[in-house]
């Protein structure tokens, strides 16, 4: 089948790519030239591990174009995605103005029957809105469905997720675009749900929300468990046992950041509250996720003292979490901003990030030197691999607190660190 993909970000691009893999002639369009010339010449504009060969693969064999040809593009294909971004707006809910100018585009130009598939996270209803948008714009009445066919996968596995997924939800009530739809993934093997576009938009958001509640929950289970002396990994293993529980998500840390968790967390309890409808877990699960990265510091002060003026504190990660270039409501971000309000001194470290305004170092060893403390905030496997040994004698103080819960304490430990981790005892 031919698809246009429209946004060649981080969804679009591995939307795309896997639709290649599946055998059907693809089409990505973006607005933005720079993103089209560098993916023509197989080079991605985001950090994502393995992506890049399948692009190359697929530019080769012309399985994959890429044009800023809107009208083009839209007219030859007849089943179209709307890989877009819907940031958070002022209030909290997704923006979909990047969503309405594609829908709008798409019934100015469209010139025969189309599925208009949304991928994009987009919030309850919004089908609806992308029909009315694409009706308004056209000058003669072409028949059209919209599907809502959310995406599940994660940054840094993006490739595998896409390829394997646990599931796909496709939500519309037409039989011609559901026929279209079963077609396209045919290759799939996993599970299909198929629903009204309502609930397959609110399967998304639930999903996220969710999975954000498991990690809030254990994440404040931690803090209890810090004061009771307990192994906080210990109870997620015994918890996860139980196969109605499940074992993911319930890694103790520093909190969930990203480009999803927060954003659609907070539009779903926006979308409830302009239905008056406190969502009060989900506040909660807000509420302990904004305090995560702080309970570092209040480990920090029970070593450091109450004053971190003029300390200088170590920070071993930036991204959001590992095999990511991605700081988007990164817990480390939140760590290092209140370490500067107390005026701490920040050295900074991350394999892959550069970020302005941060006094950062190529390696850990000169991060660390003369750090009064060292933290974990991103679980990348470079601090799980380092020759610690060799690292404390550059240290003033070996102390090493650990956001992810990722270093072995009893080796550390036996080597001279202080090491304190999430209830990792
Ligand atoms: C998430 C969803 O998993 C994915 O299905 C959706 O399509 C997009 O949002 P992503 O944001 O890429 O994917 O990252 P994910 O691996 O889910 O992790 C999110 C955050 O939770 C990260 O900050 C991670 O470090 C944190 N996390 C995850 C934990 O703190 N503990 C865990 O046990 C798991």
């Amino acid at each position: 089948m031919k698809i246009l993909i429209v946004g060649t970000g981080y969804v679009g691009t591995t939307t795309g790519l896997v639709f290649c893999e599946m055998g059907h002639q693809v089409t990505g369009l973006d607005l933005d030239d720079n993103k089209i010339q560098a993916l023509r010449a197989g080079k991605l504009h985001f950090y994502e591990p393995g992506l890049d060969v399948l692009l190359r693969k697929h530019v080769a064999s012309k399985q994959i174009t890429f044009t800023k040809d809107t009208e083009i593009a839209i007219k030859e294909n007849d089943v179209i995605f709307i890989c877009v971004g819907t940031p958070q707006g002022m209030d909290g809910s997704a923006d979909l103005t990047y969503v309405k100018n594609v829908a709008e585009t798409i019934g100015s130009y469209m010139n025969q029957y189309k599925v208009i598939v949304t991928k994009s996270t987009v919030p309850v209803g919004t089908a609806d809105l992308v029909s009315q948008w694409v009706s308004d714009k056209q000058t003669t009445t072409i028949p059209f469905d919209v599907v809502s066919n959310p995406e599940f996968l994660r940054e840094g596995s993006a490739l595998h997720d896409a390829l394997n997924p646990d599931r796909i939800v496709i939500g519309t009530t037409s039989e011609t675009a559901g026929k279209v739809m079963r077609q396209l993934y045919q290759s799939f093997t996993c599970p299909i749900l198929e629903t009204n576009p309502k609930a397959s938009e609110m399967i998304k958001y639930a999903s996220n929300s969710f999975l954000a509640t498991k990690i809030s929950f254990i994440n404040e289970l931690a803090r209890l468990c810090d004061l009771l002396n307990i192994n906080i990994n210990d109870v997620s293993a015994g918890m996860g046992m139980d196969h109605r529980i499940g074992t993911h998500f319930l890694r103790a840390g520093m909190g969930y950041g990203g480009s999803c968790f927060p954003k659609d967390v907070s539009a779903l309890i926006k979308a409830a509250k302009d239905h008056k409808l406190p969502l009060s877990v989900l506040e909660s699960v807000v509420n302990v996720n904004d305090d995560q990265p702080l309970y570092l510091i209040d480990k920090m002060k029970t070593i450091l003292g109450e004053e971190l003026k003029n300390k200088t504190i170590a920070v071993l990660g930036l991204a959001f979490k590992a095999n990511t270039d991605d700081t988007r409501e990164s817990p480390s971000l939140v760590l290092i901003k209140r370490l500067e309000a107390e005026q701490a001194v920040i050295r900074a470290h991350d394999p892959i990030v550069t970020l302005n305004n941060l006094q950062q170092f190529k390696t850990v060893e000169e991060t660390v030197a003369g750090a009064d403390v060292t933290v974990i905030c991103t679980d990348w496997d470079a601090y799980k691999n380092l020759n610690w040994s060799s690292i404390k004698p550059i240290m003033k103080q070996p102390i090493i607190i650990d956001g992810r819960n990722m270093l072995d304490k009893v080796q550390l430990e036996s080597l001279g660190f202080s090491y304190l981790g999430i209830a990792n005892h």
